[in-house]
């Protein structure tokens, strides 16, 4: 299906164990089982995320199930000695490449000392010094994890509710997204996330976050620039604001890229003029950069574009560089002040059983440590220049509206009537040895920081031969493959 690696997939020790599934087969190593076992096990026993399930299950399936055996760099290997480049960090979580030696060391000497106590009554060193530095490096001070992100705004959102409870202002218990945002799916956080394919089914069980309109650049009419667009969003945010501020607990956004929205970009005027907003009227800002922190959008992390400091942040996916799930908040003094009381039921009475696991946050003080050692914020800047170029034959493509970057996030918008684009995209990807889901009809391309100049060109003339295969199918007459619309 996709092009074989130099070197055949190798079984991995670590893996091996005598345990074995229905079929008599062994669940873990050695890997030797051929991609099409796999993919049948998994289809019996598996229910994958955000899938219909049906569409990996046809013959020649729609959307085929790609079995991994292991992973290197940019490189993901499967069962049969072929491997993809993983294009989008997968799900945007991977900065450094997939088994990095420096955090994989990391790991096996945390297993060697403590693999995990509970954070109620207990603490450890990793936690400690994870949060000593993420305050170092944010200027907030009180760290509380889970292990997801839409954990992470779960607790944001119920500690800026709690905040105002306890400040004497209870009434101050709603929330206020972005149009497109998208904030995880559990309950709380769902009712922030204005992305209708994840709500509808769930629409009876939400308490529904109003919205203001997104401030992206592409919005921008009649000469306007991308700062002009985010002036006139915080305008409408505004007016919001001066109406609901009474009953508006928080204004959550993610700063720079909306990303589940379609890598929508805007101007970082708009988190200026959203701070400023939040300030006069005592409503938190929450800022989301769970997708976008940690160096993807050019900086550590993107609100420091604007300047700017946020009551709450919320972060995840590549705080441990895309080994474990760790998911963190970092709150201001002001509002950990406001939960500190004799009172237990005035604290912050909230809880995960592997809350700040000793394993995943020393996973995230060696992604840390890889941030200095490699200077990658710098070398993202020549890298995402090398990209770009690299790019450039799709950006100029006829069918492509709004080629777009932001740091190491790159987006373009693909002029498709095909209601199928994303997963008839994404095939032809796979077969070109590329990992790419579009969403919708944006392509869009979020590598590992450690691509080199070959795999850059690997990626760009894959995503550019992929384009062009869809594009064929769609002049050659719109067959439409089972369901319609795509998740992320
Ligand atoms: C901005 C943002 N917030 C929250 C989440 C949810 O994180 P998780 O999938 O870890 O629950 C995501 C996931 O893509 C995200 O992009």
């Amino acid at each position: 299906m996709y092009p074989k690696a130099e070197r055949p997939a190798r079984p991995s020790s670590a893996l091996a164990g005598s345990v074995t599934g229905p079929d008599g087969a062994p669940n873990v190593g050695p890997l030797t089982g051929l991609n099409e076992d796999w993919r049948r096990r998994s289809l019996a026993a598996v229910w994958h995320p955000c899938t219909q399930m049906k569409l990996h299950a046809a013959d020649g399936a729609a959307q085929p199930l790609v079995p991994i055996a292991r992973a290197e760099g940019v490189w993901l290997h499967d069962f049969e000695g072929r491997r993809l480049l993983d294009g989008i960090s997968s799900w945007w979580v991977n900065l450094f490449g997939h088994n990095h030696p420096a955090i994989r060391a990391a790991l096996v000497e945390q297993l060697d000392q403590l693999d995990h106590v509970l954070l109620a009554g207990f603490t450890h060193a990793p936690v400690v010094r994870l949060s000593e530095r993420l305050a170092a490096l944010t200027g907030l001070g009180h760290a509380f994890y889970a292990s997801d992100g839409a954990s992470a705004v779960e607790i944001a959102l119920k500690m800026s509710a709690h905040h105002w409870r306890n400040a004497g202002r209870p009434a101050k218990c709603r929330f206020v997204g972005v149009a497109g945002g998208y904030h995880g799916e559990t309950v709380g956080a769902l009712a922030v996330t204005d992305i209708a394919l994840f709500r509808e089914a769930y629409a009876p069980l939400l308490r529904l976050a109003a919205t203001v309109p997104s401030p992206d650049a592409r919005a921008a009419v009649d000469g306007e620039d991308a700062a002009a667009a985010a002036e006139r969003a915080a305008a409408a945010l505004a007016d919001w604001l001066a109406a609901h501020h009474a009953q508006t607990a928080a204004l959550i956004v993610e700063p720079l890229v909306q990303c589940a929205a379609g890598m929508a970009m805007h101007h970082p005027r708009y988190l200026q003029r959203a701070r400023e907003l939040c300030d006069r009227y005592q409503v938190h800002l929450v800022l989301d950069e769970i997708a976008v922190g940690f160096g993807r959008t050019g900086t550590l992390f993107a609100h420091q574009q604007a300047g700017i400091r946020p009551d709450l942040l919320c972060l995840s996916k590549g705080l441990t560089g895309g080994t474990l799930p760790l998911s963190v908040v970092l709150s201001t003094d002001a509002i950990y002040a406001a939960f500190y009381d004799d009172a237990v039921a005035r604290g912050f009475l909230h809880s995960h059983s592997y809350t700040g696991n000793p394993l995943a946050c020393r996973a995230a003080l060696a992604t840390l440590d890889l941030f200095e050692q490699t200077d990658a914020l710098r070398s993202n800047v020549v890298t995402a220049a090398r990209l770009a170029a690299l790019f450039e034959p799709l950006s100029m493509h006829p069918r492509v509206r709004h080629a777009r970057r932001q740091g190491m996030i790159f987006a373009w918008d693909v002029a498709s009537s095909l209601p199928d684009f994303a997963r008839r995209y994404a095939r032809h990807a796979l077969e070109q040895g590329v990992l790419l889901r579009p969403i919708g009809t944006t392509l869009y391309a979020m590598p590992p920081y450690v691509i080199s100049e070959a795999e850059g060109e690997h990626l760009a003339t894959g995503a550019l031969a992929a384009l062009e295969a869809t594009l064929a199918e769609e002049a050659a007459g719109h067959v439409p493959t089972q369901g319609e619309v795509d998740g992320v």
